[in-house]
């Protein structure tokens, strides 16, 4: 799907005039995550097996056909991925083809067209452009990009539909959990799974959340912040917490091993994990994927092997979990506090994201 671009796709429609300083200002202060939006958004119709010229313009309500098959059917998928002001003042995203590439998995999965990688880079970074007083400067904030797809053809038949729209939008983001960096307790849910073999869980579509949803209120209801998912068949390996990737630190041989739950196709692959297994090499742990059961979890902290866990993903980054909760009991991690390991690695993933250390890996991809 690489495409080069010999001249641009997007027509650039700015509002002729932009916030106040002032306004912006007031509205990046405590941004969270994902409750306030920039001011311009990138739209790109899909019709008649091609894309169409995208459009920069004001951010807004988008109309839709009653009968628009996103609406019935659910073919929508997104991403997300963020860009970090840099030392020299200018922007730069993280892996952003990395993101495109997985939104092209998620389409093929839900039998949607796959958009060139170039045009889905292009219009972030046109965004970014316009929007580059809404980045912030602070280390661990950042302006969050949230480009989606969904098929807006109005008709009732239940096939793959022939109309989609693309649409890009921003928003200032800080911590993603209200606590900040603190660790979470989690629930080992036993009455729902996440993703079978087969299924979507690859793919990140809009479906997945929302059969997430019930699992993660079940889980507030027992005293907890965030579901942990296990897998469909046995109900017995790890697979993800909410919707993140889940990493844990097993002591073997005066050494740290870092070890996430192998990539079965039930999995996301997460863009933030695939970084942090590199990065703890480079830092000299272990990094290993393969099967960790909920029994296996319990014992190696009960001897003692394994000593730290926590989640990852581009919106939290790292995560730390304290407490897991299950029908069989319950149990702490560290102490319940955040451990080195996972301060180790958000502390580099994050210098590395805001330019102040060298990208040697070519991660980072220059905006302005
Ligand atoms: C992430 O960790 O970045 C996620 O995908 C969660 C997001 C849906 C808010």
């Amino acid at each position: 799907m690489n495409e080069v671009l010999t001249a641009p796709t997007l027509d650039l429609h700015p509002k002729a005039a932009v916030m106040s300083d002032a306004e912006r200002a007031e509205r990046m202060k405590n941004p969270g995550f994902g409750k306030v939006f920039t001011e311009h958004m990138v739209v790109i119709p899909y019709k008649d097996g091609v894309w169409g010229r995208g459009e920069l313009k004001a951010y807004g309500p988008i109309a839709f056909d009653p009968a628009a098959s996103v609406l019935h059917y659910g073919q929508a998928i997104f991403e997300g991925f963020k860009a970090y002001r840099q030392p020299d003042g200018g922007t730069a995203t993280f892996r952003p083809f990395e993101n495109a590439k997985r939104f092209n998995t998620s389409a093929a999965r839900l039998a949607m067209p796959a958009i060139p990688e170039e045009r889905f880079v292009e219009a972030a970074d046109a965004l970014i452009r316009q929007e580059d007083k809404w980045v912030p400067n602070a280390v661990g904030e950042s302006l969050y990009l949230r480009p989606l797809m969904v098929a807006t053809e109005a008709a009732l038949g239940v096939r793959p539909a022939k109309e989609y729209l693309f649409v890009l939008f921003a928003s200032p983001s800080g911590a993603y959990f209200s606590g900040g960096v603190k660790p979470v307790t989690v629930w080992i849910s036993e009455d729902y799974v996440r993703a079978a073999p087969g299924g979507t869980g690859f793919a990140k579509c809009a479906g997945n959340y929302a059969a997430s949803l019930i699992a993660q209120a079940q889980a507030t209801e027992k005293g907890c912040d965030q579901v942990v998912w296990l897998d469909a068949v046995h109900r017995e390996f790890v697979e993800e917490m909410g919707g993140m990737n889940i990493f844990f630190v097993y002591q073997e041989g005066g050494r740290e091993i870092v070890v996430t739950p192998e990539l079965t196709g039930t999995l996301l692959p997460g863009v933030t994990r695939k970084s942090l297994l590199d990065l703890a090499q480079e830092l000299g742990y272990g990094a290993e994927e393969r099967k960790i059961s909920v029994s296996e979890w319990n014992a190696a902290l009960k001897e003692g092997r394994m000593t730290e866990a926590f989640a990852c993903g581009t919106a939290a980054v790292i995560t730390p979990i304290g407490k897991v909760k299950s029908t069989k009991g319950e149990w702490l991690i560290h102490n319940g506090e955040t451990g080195p390991v996972a301060t180790k690695l958000r502390e580099a993933l994050l210098a590395l994201q805001h330019g102040q250390k060298a990208d040697t890996h070519g991660w980072m991809h220059k905006v302005k």
